[in-house]
């Protein structure tokens, strides 16, 4: 069993698309382990997106995440974070496939509904953080 975890962001909740997200993955087999909503903190926010640190998107980004209230998962099943990620979908809306959470909802940039780990050691300092 891996685990991953998973940001629902503040244009998923303002949207009114909660619901509609986690029974994605809830119809994928995948278990949530652990759930909360919270408005991350700045420091949370560039925590979380450290490697990002420096790239000319990077305030867009933590002013985004911080902007509202966002859902924080863990999930669980075979696969996880690969299963999530495809059911995610491309990081770019205009790539993200129908079906995908992206392909179906994003329609502008840096607007994309969700985060999620993209491997084992970024699920580990990625729970951690979140779940302290
Ligand atoms: S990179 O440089 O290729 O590693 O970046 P990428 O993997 O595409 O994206 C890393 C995270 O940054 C978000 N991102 C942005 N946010 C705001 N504005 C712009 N222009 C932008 N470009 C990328 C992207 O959604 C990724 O966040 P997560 O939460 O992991 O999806």
């Amino acid at each position: 069993m891996e685990r991953t975890l998973v940001l629902i962001k503040p244009d998923g909740v303002e949207r009114g698309l909660v619901g509609e997200i986690i029974k994605r993955y809830e119809m994928k087999g995948l278990k949530i382990k652990e759930l909360k909503s919270l408005v991350p903190t700045r420091e949370l926010a560039e925590k979380h997106y450290e490697e990002h640190r420096g790239k000319e998107f990077f305030e867009d980004l933590i002013n985004y995440l911080t902007s509202g209230m966002v859902i924080a998962m863990i999930l669980e099943g075979e696969n996880a974070i690969k299963c999530v990620r495809n059911i995610n979908g491309a990081t770019k809306y205009q790539d993200a496939l129908p079906g995908t959470i992206r392909g179906d909802f994003a329609y502008k940039d840096t607007y994309n509904l969700v985060h999620a780990s993209d491997c084992q050691a970024s699920a580990e300092r990625e729970i951690a953080l979140w779940f302290k």
